[in-house]
């Protein structure tokens, strides 16, 4: 087990930095390509909602972004403070976003379900939002093995 929290405030300079963490906390597992692309796809997602939705790009505003690793089996929490959301099978309709005034596509939630092995989202209007995401992450060494 392993483990780690980061908190940061709420700007979108800091979704790279939550990118990067994320991926040099499971790089011990020598993860592939392909996933370090799709973790970080997902912590972009997760974390851009909540400073877009979440907190309204209020950067006086804090996020948090838990990781933890069990075996190869890598959970991400994020959490916002912020305004929640009000019908969340609405919002994770594909194309469906609140604000479409700021080109969202309206996919985020959507990505995260399609690659994540499990998807979690809660929300408390006028609390705030958790995103659980769990995935596992076969290391380049279990490919080779498996002959995949
Ligand atoms: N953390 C959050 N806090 C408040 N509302 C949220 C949060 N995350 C998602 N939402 C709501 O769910 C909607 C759908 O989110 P989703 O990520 O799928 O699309 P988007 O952010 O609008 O567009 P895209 O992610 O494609 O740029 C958002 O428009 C917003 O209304
Ligand atoms: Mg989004």
């Amino acid at each position: 087990m392993n483990k780690m929290e980061l908190r940061f405030s709420a700007t979108l300079a800091n979704e790279s930095l939550a990118r990067t963490a994320v991926s040099a906390f499971i790089a011990p597992l020598n993860p592939s390509l392909e996933e370090i692309g799709e973790i970080k796809t997902m912590v972009s997602e997760a974390v851009s909602n909540a400073i877009i939705h979440g907190y309204g790009f209020d950067s006086a505003k804090e996020v948090i972004l838990r990781c933890e690793l069990d075996q190869s089996v890598l959970t991400l929490v994020v959490i916002d403070y912020g305004k929640g959301i009000e019908n969340i099978e609405n919002a994770k309709k594909p194309h469906y976003s609140s604000r479409p005034d700021l080109e969202r596509a309206g996919m985020g939630l959507t990505i995260m379900e399609t690659l994540a092995d499990s998807f979690t989202i809660r929300s408390v209007l006028g609390m705030g939002s958790k995103v659980i995401i769990r995935k596992e992450i076969l290391s380049e060494e279990t490919y080779e093995k498996e002959g995949v």
